[in-house]
């Protein structure tokens, strides 16, 4: 017999409907169908839930002589959890199997059963074979609070993990709209931090342990790291400036750029880099951390510039980045390692430029102040030197400036600087033009890196200064946010700085400030 066709829209020409009843003795198992329906709504209220109806292929609709196969048995026989079927229902598809038949008025009306259709026995079995998050780290304290949640100091209890130390970044997942949280879901920055990190591996990236999810919130559990590079700089400049030693400092950067190399040779931009996103171990390695701003640039879906219209925290964007570039490279993390040399050796940012917020309009502002100190340091850029950079959007604004000559030199010198090489590698990773600029693996090649003292794998050897234990809040062991409201999405209060927008969602000048606070 002619099987009947789905209509011209693919869709069934009838509809079954699955009402989830709360007569327990007719639809077993309904209390975790229930569970699972009601677990963003009113937890428990099963009274309330709402029926849904869903689209079942006509082949379900055909007379049981003619779809059962002979490899089905009757329901009775396979000890499928149901009610018995009606007399209109005689026989049973072998799909059918998995819905139980209830009752709703005269008409039958198939419910879904435990095993099909439902997410919620699923779920719930799910849900406990999962050991929480209490169950499997010590929760000492919390590190940080960043734009997109909170990182925990944690200590591992089960396993290949007892007795190690981690950092646990917890993404938050809601926003508040007068004073009422809501549920937001998964942040675009989790989505790209897990999804780069789970990928990664390379000793100076930090290395993501594992992804928990519980309670619709994620947990990633990152290998802890004592120290990070705003840290070390504070350490250095409180109460007087002390300088880096020199082995630290170019070890440093070498193990910045063998962390980079390997991300742009695996086509990923961080896009975020600057002091407080490289960590660095007890045992002086540097990892490269914070990839919630990271991209793969290989094949992209969407242009990089019309995806995320502001990248890289204000004082290491690149210039080419200021002037409007639509299209960028890996050059922008160049830059920001450029900026970061600097500031390990003057203790300071190198173009701490006042960042203009975006107007009310959502237009992306010109940043005058920050390119004003770029300028004031590294000269006017000019089209002898940078022939593309007539085609940047804020070309024209350049001529708001007075003309500068370039100051490099002058300031690395103030600053104490007396190496040629370190010099030169400054001014190549500072270079206006973008497609001159010198890219990872050239850098790790670069002569400085090659007279001595050479970079070490300990960036703490033979270095007599001791850093101090990253600061860790004892009294917010509360991960899992048990201690206020309902939901564990309702904690707002405790992420310190956010910006929340995703209109903006790079930490600005405000943040580094806090960090810095956060230090003294
Ligand atoms: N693996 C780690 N070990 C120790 N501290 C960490 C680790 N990862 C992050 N942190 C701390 O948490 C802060 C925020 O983490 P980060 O990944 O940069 O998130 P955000 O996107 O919020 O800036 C960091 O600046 C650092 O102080
Ligand atoms: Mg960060």
């Amino acid at each position: 017999m002619a099987q009947p066709v789905p209509n011209a829209k693919g869709l069934p020409d009838q509809q079954l409907s699955f009402s989830y009843m709360q007569q327990k003795g007719q639809v077993p198992g309904l209390k975790s169908v229930s569970n699972s329906v009601s677990s963003s709504h009113n937890q428990g209220d099963a009274q309330h839930l709402p029926d849904f109806t869903m689209p079942v292929p006509q082949t379900l609709r055909q007379p049981a002589q003619t779809q059962r196969s002979s490899r089905t048995q009757p329901l009775s026989q396979t000890g499928a959890r149901s009610s018995q079927p009606t007399n209109s229902q005689q026989a049973i598809h072998p799909n059918r199997q998995n819905f139980a038949y209830g009752a709703v008025g005269s008409k039958p009306t198939r419910v879904a059963s435990n095993d099909f259709f439902t997410i919620g026995p699923y779920r719930k079995r799910k849900d406990q074979s999962r050991v929480s998050v209490v169950e499997r780290y010590d929760i000492l304290g919390y590190i940080a609070a960043g734009t997109y949640g909170k990182v925990y100091q944690a200590r591992g209890k089960l396993g290949a993990f007892k007795d190690n130390l981690y950092a646990i970044k917890k993404f938050k997942t809601d926003s508040k709209d007068n004073e009422v949280a809501h549920y937001t879901g998964i942040s675009q920055s989790a989505i790209r931090e897990m999804s780069l990190c789970k990928e990664l591996n390379h000793k100076n990236i930090s290395k993501l342990s594992e992804i928990i999810l519980e309670r619709k919130c994620i947990y990633m559990v990152f290998e802890f790291a004592e120290h990070d590079l705003l840290q070390i700089i504070h350490y250095h400049s409180h109460p007087e400036p002390r300088p880096i030693p020199q082995l630290t400092l170019k070890s440093a950067l070498y193990q910045i750029l063998q962390g980079l190399s390997f991300l742009h040779q695996n086509w990923i931009l961080h896009r975020d880099l600057k002091p407080a996103n490289i960590m660095v171990t007890s045992d002086g390695i540097i990892k490269i951390g914070d990839l919630g701003l990271a991209r793969k640039f290989n094949n992209p879906l969407q242009g990089l510039y019309s995806g995320d219209k502001v990248v890289v925290t204000i004082w290491y964007r690149a210039a080419e980045l200021l002037l409007g570039a639509r299209h960028y490279t890996p050059a922008i993390d160049m830059w920001a390692v450029g900026c970061i040399l600097a500031e390990l050796l003057s203790l300071r940012p190198l173009f701490k430029g006042e960042e203009t917020k975006m107007d009310n309009k959502k237009q992306i502002p010109f940043q005058e102040n920050q390119l004003l100190k770029i300028l004031e340091i590294l000269g006017t850029p000019t089209l002898e030197k940078w022939p593309s950079l007539n085609s940047y959007p804020e070309y024209p604004q350049l001529s708001r400036f007075t003309l500068f000559p370039s100051n490099l030199k002058a300031w690395y010198h103030t600053n104490g600087g007396t190496n040629k090489n370190c010099l030169k590698l400054l001014s190549q990773l500072l270079e206006y033009d973008p497609s001159k600029r010198i890219n990872a693996l050239e850098a790790l090649k670069h002569p400085w890196f090659q007279e001595n003292p050479k970079p070490v794998a300990n960036i703490f050897e033979e270095s007599k200064f001791e850093y101090p234990q990253r600061k860790i809040q004892k009294e917010d062991i509360d991960i899992l946010g048990k201690g206020q409201g309902q939901g564990p999405y309702n904690r707002m209060q405790h992420y310190g700085v956010h910006h929340g927008k995703r209109a903006y969602p790079v930490a600005n000048g405000a943040e580094y400030e806090l960090n810095r606070k956060r230090l003294r």
